[in-house]
């Protein structure tokens, strides 16, 4: 017999004389003759309730049947007449699946702290918190495609394995089939050349949307910052788009539509599991994500953003002068402070940024923007690009880069060039957004971090 996903039977719309439940006991409670069993299969929040009468056989289930334990319900969808539920399952026969031992299963009937629970985090996604979590997750990275698929981009696979520092920062993890410790030259190595994991889609992806136009990449990246905060992790995904024929208010445009679309579509789609985060996590999260949703993001020049700083009667563990970097206590008063929704910093001095954004007219800041959202600081990075030959060379010039490694990337602007603009949004980042989670550790399925590599 087919089992009915414990979701589907708690939505059913008339009894059913045979059901098949297959799932993980959360509780047991037993009584004079019968007794309770909660049941969850991952499939929504809610548990089952099942009712068994206390036969031989069904007594030496239950014995068997410990929190955590996997099992098979056979019997009866029925009405039922306790407060709180629908429906509930009159079982006739139980199939012990899997035991659960008591006295080491480490998840017993009480809140456990997102520490702990990070040391298990195998066993994490079977706790109400995690399982949501995790829903959501998956809810969310469909929302992504959906959300271009609707507005007729492309969705493009680019590299993991790159030969080239898109960010220029340095902080990439090398790829080699070399023995460790080999002191074979490089071309030896698997390509012949020094090979990284890549830290960003975007070089990739600007070929793409210079040929199909508006294109998207959405995977994996990897940063070797050694940073312990509670929102970088060496492996993240990013969501990149790309358009051609783009400014960067379009960008901005994009963005703020996104973010508005990806709320709106999780609160409408997991209701259930957001009003979970909503009541144990972050009593602000819906007030939070009402005013992403109505109020228009602020659009803040570097420069004006540079002087409320300056002039915010705060102090700051980072001094603020122009040139700087932001850092996330200087975006947190910017979103949580003074404007109290997102914002976007944009125009950011050229100096602090990557070869590729676009010099503008004043010849010291770029077309860059960042957007800030409260809890979290900087949730996309993007920028308008530099698609003018010979401003782009003078720029890789300044900064050191070799022409010849970016041969391809040129190429692009050697023949057909066009004004193109594009950003990556921290997909983690976007979670915790909408769940209102303050560790990016507690938003990934198996989070790697400096000197953490478990599971
Ligand atoms: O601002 P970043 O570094 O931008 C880029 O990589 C561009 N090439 C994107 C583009 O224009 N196509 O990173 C983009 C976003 C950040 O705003 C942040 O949300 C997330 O990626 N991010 C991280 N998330 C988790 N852990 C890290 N270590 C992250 N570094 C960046
Ligand atoms: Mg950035």
């Amino acid at each position: 017999m087919k089992r009915t996903k414990i979701k589907d039977a708690l939505n059913a719309q008339a009894p059913a004389a045979d059901i098949c439940i297959k799932g993980w006991v959360r509780s047991k409670r037993d009584n004079k003759g019968f007794s309770f069993l909660a049941l969850n299969d991952g499939s929504c929040l809610a548990t089952i309730q099942v009712v068994v009468d206390h036969t031989p056989e069904i007594e030496a289930a239950l014995e068997r049947l410990g929190t955590g334990a996997s099992v098979a319900v056979y019997g009866e969808l029925v009405e039922s007449p306790g407060q709180g539920q629908q429906w509930e399952v009159r079982g006739k026969r139980l199939e012990v699946i899997g035991e659960a031992d008591q006295e080491t299963y480490p998840l017993q009937k009480k809140r456990h702290s997102d520490e702990f629970l990070r040391t298990i985090a195998h066993l994490r996604p079977r706790t109400n918190k995690f399982s949501a979590l995790f829903r959501m997750r998956s809810k969310l990275a469909q929302a992504v495609h959906k959300f271009f698929a609707d507005k007729g981009f492309f969705y493009i696979h680019t590299p993991i394995i790159t030969g080239s520092d898109c960010e220029g920062a340095g902080e990439m993890f090398r790829v080699t089939s070399l023995e460790a410790g080999s002191k074979e030259p490089v071309e030896n190595d698997f390509f012949g050349k020094p090979a990284n994991l890549t830290v960003s889609g975007q070089l990739s992806v600007e070929m793409f949307a210079l040929s199909l136009g508006d294109c998207y990449t959405f995977g994996p990246t990897f940063r070797a910052e050694n940073s312990n905060t509670p929102r970088h992790v060496a492996e993240f995904w990013m969501i990149e788009p790309e358009m051609a024929f783009a400014d960067l208010s379009d960008d901005m445009d994009l963005g703020e539509e996104m973010i508005k679309y990806l709320v709106a579509h999780m609160l409408d789609e997991c209701a259930e599991d957001v009003e979970l985060f909503a009541k144990w996590v972050d009593k602000g999260l819906m007030p939070s994500l009402e005013t992403i949703l109505k109020e228009p993001f602020k659009r803040l020049p570097y420069t004006e953003a540079i002087d409320i700083l300056r002039k915010a009667k705060k102090e700051f563990e980072y001094p603020v002068e122009w040139g700087i970097d932001l850092q996330t206590e200087h975006e947190r008063y910017l979103c949580e402070e003074k404007f109290k929704k997102p914002v976007y910093v944009y125009d950011y001095p050229k100096t602090i940024k990557p070869f590729y954004m676009r010099l503008n007219d004043d010849g010291t800041t770029v077309a860059a923007m960042d957007c800030l959202v409260p809890r979290i600081g900087e949730i996309i990075g993007g920028s308008q690009r530099e698609e003018r030959m010979d401003v782009l060379l003078a720029r890789m010039q300044e900064m050191s880069l070799k022409e010849e490694d970016y041969w391809w990337y040129l190429d692009s602007r050697r023949y057909g060039t066009a004004p193109h603009a594009g950003f990556g949004m921290g997909f983690e980042r976007m979670l915790m957004l909408v769940t209102g989670v303050s560790n990016i550790r507690d938003v990934m399925p198996f989070p790697r971090t400096p000197k953490s590599l478990d599971f």
